[in-house]
């Protein structure tokens, strides 16, 4: 892997709680999933990576460039799509004109040609319908396609999504898979979801963080793999101290100790993450 993203000893505290404490990691082209459990730090990474927050300390290497400097991020913002967590939009622009904004502050000057891109990206997120829609008439799950789409404008090297399946229906879901997995080819995305499902169907690496450190960097096959031999069905209600749950056909999947009278079952990307952040025993 030739990294386009590196990061090394990066840290960044609040107040006196650290964030990222000494974080390494290298990222290149293909699609990379953060999970970790909320407040793990997903966000506070994608924001140094994606120039909007200052590291205390550590050194970052973004697309050959060096955010420290202010060149290096005027460099990065060029090439990047963000779709930030909290994405804030003018409520009485239209969508048209929120990515017509977007796109001018990115530098593409030539009316004609931005206003092509802005209606690619527009299909591009199935939004061309809504062209003429005030932001605040938007639903939810529309409003967040409106910040993929202003993300992929001008076709940035580097995309950096921030939860970027929240809100969207099943049919939106699919759309976005196919829609990153494509750009994955060529280029470098990294993006954070608490969809394990995301995770297993779209990337090609996951990391999990928790507490800004990482537990695990991998496929999704080997994340899977750390439940083997650790997930169960059975027939019987199984006792206190267990994590299960009453699947649709009446049977309990247990995750961790197999109980009694139980027979192994194909674990999922999930249960190896549920184990690996240890929310089974606090779930206990
Ligand atoms: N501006 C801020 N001021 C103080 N603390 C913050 C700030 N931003 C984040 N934090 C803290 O930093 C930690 C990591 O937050 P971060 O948003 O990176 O987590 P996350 O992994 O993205 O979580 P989530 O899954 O909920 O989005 C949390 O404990 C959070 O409370
Ligand atoms: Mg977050």
């Amino acid at each position: 892997m030739t990294p386009t993203v590196t990061v090394r000893g990066l840290r960044k505290r609040y107040g006196h709680t650290a964030v990222l404490d000494g974080l390494d990691i290298a990222f290149g082209a293909g699609v990379t999933g953060l999970l970790g459990p909320n407040g793990a730090g997903k966000t506070t990474l994608l924001r140094c990576l994606a120039t909007t927050l200052a590291p205390d300390a550590g050194e970052l290497r973004v697309l050959g460039l060096d955010p420290a400097t202010a060149s290096g991020r005027t460099g990065v913002r060029r090439r990047l799509g963000y779709l930030p967590q909290d994405p804030g939009f003018y409520p009485h622009f239209t969508v048209f004109e929120t990515l017509d904004y977007v796109a001018i502050l990115k530098e593409m000057t030539d009316r004609r040609e931005r206003h092509r891109e802005v209606t690619r990206v527009l299909a591009e997120v199935g939004l061309a319908d809504r062209a003429r829609t005030k932001v605040r008439k938007l639903s939810g799950g529309m409003r967040q396609r409106l910040a993929l789409a202003q993300a992929l404008l001008d076709e940035p090297d580097l995309l950096v999504l921030d939860e970027p399946t929240v809100g969207l229906d099943p049919e939106q879901r699919l759309r976005l898979r196919a829609l990153v997995s494509r750009l994955g080819e060529s280029r470098t995305v990294l993006l954070s979801t608490h969809q394990t499902e995301d995770v297993a169907a779209l990337c090609e690496r996951v990391v999990v963080m928790d507490g800004g450190r990482i537990l695990f960097d991998g496929t999704p096959a080997g994340l899977a793999a750390v439940a083997a031999g650790r997930v169960s069905l059975g027939d019987h209600r199984p006792g206190p101290g267990a994590l299960f749950w009453r699947t649709a056909d009446g049977r309990y999947r247990t995750i961790g100790d197999t109980p009694a009278d139980a027979v192994p079952a194909e674990p999922t990307v999930e249960d190896g993450y549920l184990l690996l952040v240890g929310r089974t025993q606090e779930a206990a």
